[in-house]
């Protein structure tokens, strides 16, 4: 960046221009908007159902029926895209993880209803095994091993089966290599050539997704960690690297995951490859703002704004959060 010219004080007073609402708008440089927004949403069986989430204040598990009433709602604040994560019912989770190709699963059928109801909301779904898993991992387990290329078929079969319920954007946040071309070349050759692939490029091994796990159900079932696949949070190169390895083999979008902790990444992502780059502000970003708001120790509408705002400073096109619905309606001033 060229350093901009700047006149010694008294000539320059950076006073000036916050003088008034009008000159601080004037001079914004970054704003948020409602079509920033991906609003993550959990499904579990049953009709007419709401589950709250303990550890997610506000946040429920819904059913079917219900989840279509939020996607209504969601599409009438003006959100363009949600993303669904099932409650997968434990009796349906097996080693070979079957269910997650299952054409009848929970994501399948929240996505056929949801598209039918709402055709112009885009949806989004979440390709990894660790909602049908035994083991809680995102891949296959044999003797404590996660196999990468034995996963990635399995991903693949995953990926057209939300690309045949009506998927539009297909979500990876698996991080086993490879899987990317193989989801590609599988949807061109099906036919599904106009189905986006939004990777979980650099998604790193984090505390933070702790009441996620708790949300999908997965927490109980996970056995050791997932430090063989996903990032060390010590690593910014290799961020780098695996974004350009995802866009390569045919990635539209790329994501960084955590949000907060990780801006630094989605700037480095951004300014690298000027591609589609959106960040997941994640469950315990979530829980930790709410926490806080909860005690009256933060303003929460403040620090939700203030935070989402940060994804757009750091160079993100959009961000999935939580926050959806209720920054949408600050947005619009309900
Ligand atoms: C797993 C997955 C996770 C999240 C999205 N997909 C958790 C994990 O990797 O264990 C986390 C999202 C959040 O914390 O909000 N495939």
């Amino acid at each position: 960046m060229k350093s901009a010219l700047s006149a010694a004080y008294p000539a320059a007073r950076f006073r000036r221009f916050k003088k008034m609402p009008a000159t601080r708008a004037l001079v914004r440089e970054n704003t948020l908007s409602v079509d920033d927004l991906i609003w993550p949403v959990f499904l579990c069986d049953g009709e007419n159902v709401e589950q709250p989430v303990v550890s997610m204040p506000g946040v429920v598990r819904h059913s079917v029926d219900r989840v279509v009433e939020a996607a209504k709602q969601a599409y009438d604040l003006g959100i363009p895209a949600i993303c669904l994560f099932p409650y997968t019912d434990p009796s349906l989770k097996t080693a070979d993880c079957a269910e997650a190709w299952n054409p009848e699963n929970l994501s399948n059928r929240a996505t056929r209803a949801i598209k039918k109801a709402v055709p112009d909301l885009a949806i989004m779904t979440d390709v990894a095994l660790d909602p049908y898993n035994i083991n809680g991992h995102d891949g296959f387990v044999v003797d404590g091993e996660i196999l990468n290329d034995e996963t990635v078929e399995a991903l693949v079969k995953q990926t057209l089966s939300q690309a045949e319920a009506g998927a539009d954007i297909i979500g990876p946040s698996d991080m086993m290599d490879g899987r990317i071309r193989a989801m590609r070349e599988a949807l061109e050759n099906e036919g599904h050539t106009n189905v986006m692939i939004m990777s979980y490029a650099a998604k790193y091994a984090s505390g933070f997704y702790g009441p996620f796990r708790d949300a999908v159900g997965a927490a109980g079932a996970l056995k050791g960690d997932k430090s063989t696949y996903q990032m060390d949070p010590a690593n910014s190169n290799e961020a780098l690297r695996l974004v350009a390895r995802d866009l390569s083999e045919g990635a539209d979008m790329v994501m960084v995951k955590p949000g907060m902790p990780y801006l630094d990444i989605c700037r480095l992502v951004k300014d690298q490859f000027g591609a589609p780059t959106f960040a997941y502000q994640v469950s315990g970003e979530y829980a930790m703002l709410n926490a806080a708001g909860q005690n009256g120790w933060l303003d929460l509408d403040k620090v939700m704004m203030e935070s989402l705002l940060a994804f757009k400073r750091a160079g993100c096109d959009g961000i999935l959060t939580y926050f959806a619905p209720k920054a949408a309606k600050v947005l619009a001033k309900l």
